[in-house]
């Protein structure tokens, strides 16, 4: 019921957020298996196998490397060192995958004019490579400042090479859908991962997954190539309902999930020929990822108190 899963979430979300917390944590063995589940391994090497493995299911990735913590500019550098890695390390590979980026990987935090510049790099070295750069999207209170990184860059950069990432949860999101879209900015729709207060998000699930429908529609009938990323059987129907109403060729949009959940639903969309990109999460700062998705199903969290009980 909401009730059973509105307690554990707002916990878990919150537990995310405490950085302190982190390496005793990360130190517990069950907590560390049922994390590497959904973490691709601490190094781009361990992706790159990850993502080979992907490919030969017939699926799509984006890499993201895992660290909302960064504190200083030297840091950030780093990321963007990171990410060059990456870029470059995809084109030799040779598999079909992009990057996910984090503005505050890049200091949006202390710093937002580093930030730009640092995505600006990273958004330019995809370029050189032909790929494309997903700025993912955090809490509320960056919402505004990261859509408008966004919009600059897809103004200096061009539409295949950066999009943005638009949450249902957010009241304010059909609305932003619209002004992207007439400004051909790719989105990536999904739910929305983090604690919101209920004057700028839904608190009720219901409303939350009738804003994804609106927003949906709102993408697919912008002609233009977007992501849907859900696990949610309802919203990928929905989707494939609206897309042959309006006549919708396969792989005019593309669905996406996360890495090591539900596999079995992101081969049955391949085997139906439809394009599908996994997000393939690495690094060493696992924990906030990982929180977020012990909150997103309780079923998770009570696998692991068992394990921890067990020892
Ligand atoms: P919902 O939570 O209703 O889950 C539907 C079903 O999916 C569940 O019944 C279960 O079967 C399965 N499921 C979902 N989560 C699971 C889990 N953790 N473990 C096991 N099963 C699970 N968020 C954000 O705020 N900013 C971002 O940039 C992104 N980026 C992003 C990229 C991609 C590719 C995806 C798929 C998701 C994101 N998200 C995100 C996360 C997103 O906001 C949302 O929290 C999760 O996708 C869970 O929501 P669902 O749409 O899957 O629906």
């Amino acid at each position: 019921t909401t009730d059973a899963t509105h307690l554990p979430r707002s916990a878990l979300l919150f537990l995310a957020r405490r950085p302190g917390l982190e390496s005793a944590a990360m130190r517990l063995r069950p907590f560390r298996r049922l994390a590497s589940r959904f973490i691709a391994g601490e190094t781009l090497e361990e992706a790159v196998d990850a993502v080979k493995a992907l490919s030969a299911r017939g699926l799509m990735a984006s890499f993201d490397h895992l660290n909302e913590a960064v504190q200083t500019p030297e840091e950030t550098r780093e990321e963007v060192r990171q990410y060059q890695r990456l870029l470059a390390r995809i084109d030799v590979v040779g598999v079909r995958a992009n990057v996910s980026l984090k503005l505050t990987q890049c200091g949006l935090l202390f710093d937002e004019a580093l930030a730009l510049e640092n995505a600006r790099t990273v958004v330019a070295e995809a370029a050189a490579h032909d790929s494309f750069v997903r700025i993912d999207m955090e809490d509320s209170s960056v919402t505004q400042v990261t859509l408008d990184i966004v919009r600059q860059l897809r103004a200096e950069f061009g539409e295949p090479h950066v999009g943005a990432v638009l949450q249902s949860a957010l009241r304010r999101t059909e609305q932003d859908a619209k002004e992207l879209c007439a400004q051909r900015i790719r989105i990536r729709l999904c739910k929305g991962a983090y604690l919101e207060k209920p004057d700028v998000a839904f608190p009720d699930k219901r409303d939350v997954d009738a804003s994804f429908v609106r927003t949906m529609r709102v993408l697919l009938d912008s002609g233009m190539y977007h992501g849907i990323a859900t696990h949610d059987e309802r919203m990928i129907e929905a989707a494939l309902d609206h897309a042959a109403k309006r006549g919708l060729p396969r792989g005019a949009f593309e669905f996406q999930m996360l890495y090591g959940i539900r596999r079995d639903l992101q081969e049955r969309l391949v085997r139906e020929g439809h394009p599908v990109r996994i997000y393939v999460p690495y690094g060493r700062h696992w924990y906030p990822y990982f929180m977020r998705r012990l909150a997103e199903r309780p079923a998770n969290l009570a696998f692991l108190l068992r394990n921890l009980a067990r020892g």
